[in-house]
């Protein structure tokens, strides 16, 4: 499963790169409010620092505008992903992006219907997100298992992004459904990569190797 960072923190995905778990980058308009670089500065950067894929979310919402505004986020990096929410005038210009070349991640989908029209449309990634989902006692995982089995029977060439990870076990339960991509972001990361005994184990072998007699 690749691991995505759900982030525009230029200091978190420096640290997830590091640690080499860092196969792509999403941001929001959320996310990239929390910033304080101006926002196509702080685009560059990240696409500079990330060896994948950066989903950068286009903020129109008439198709023409989306097109327009695409075309322009798109030159801030080459591996910009344009982030496009499941709209009729999004799916409009996820085609024709798409005939472009440029690739194309479907966001805020909720039901598998939208998955399949986004990817039928042309959308390179899908972004079921399954902790709104679970908020609203709807399991958001059986959602992302849906769209993968749909996305399979089609042969449809395109990736689900589990987002909307709040925790862990989400994580876990991604990959047990093998799942393409989890975009996560970095304090669950970091929760991910622990463990209490891992801790003590340490603490233990550290207090005895101390004991260890060298020549
Ligand atoms: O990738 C989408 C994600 O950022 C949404 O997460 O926690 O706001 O539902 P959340």
């Amino acid at each position: 499963m690749k691991i995505f960072i759900d982030t525009a923190n230029l200091d978190q995905i420096k640290k997830a790169v590091e640690w080499g778990v860092c196969d792509g980058v999403t941001t929001n308009p959320t996310l990239v409010s929390k910033e304080n670089l101006p926002f196509e500065e702080l685009i560059q950067e990240i696409c500079r620092l990330v060896p994948g894929p950066v989903s950068v979310e286009a903020v129109s919402t008439q198709a023409g505008e989306i097109i327009q505004e695409a075309r322009g986020l798109a030159k801030l990096g080459e591996n910009v992903v344009i982030k496009i929410p499941m709209t009729e005038e999004g799916i409009k210009a996820i085609r024709v992006l798409a005939m472009e070349g440029i690739q194309v991640n479907t966001t805020l989908i909720f039901s598998p219907i939208q998955a399949l029209l986004a990817a039928k449309a042309g959308a390179r990634f899908v972004s079921p997100f399954v902790g709104r989902l679970d908020d609203i006692t709807h399991e958001g995982m059986a959602l992302v298992e849906q769209i993968m089995a749909i996305l399979n029977n089609y042969g449809l060439d395109c990736e689900v992004i589990v987002a909307s990870i709040r925790h862990p076990l989400h994580l876990v339960e991604a990959a047990l459904l093998g799942a393409d991509i989890a975009t996560v972001p970095f304090p669950v990361l970091e929760k991910a990569m622990k463990h209490p005994l891992t801790d003590i184990g340490l603490e233990r072998f550290l207090r005895d190797w101390s004991k260890v007699k060298h020549k």
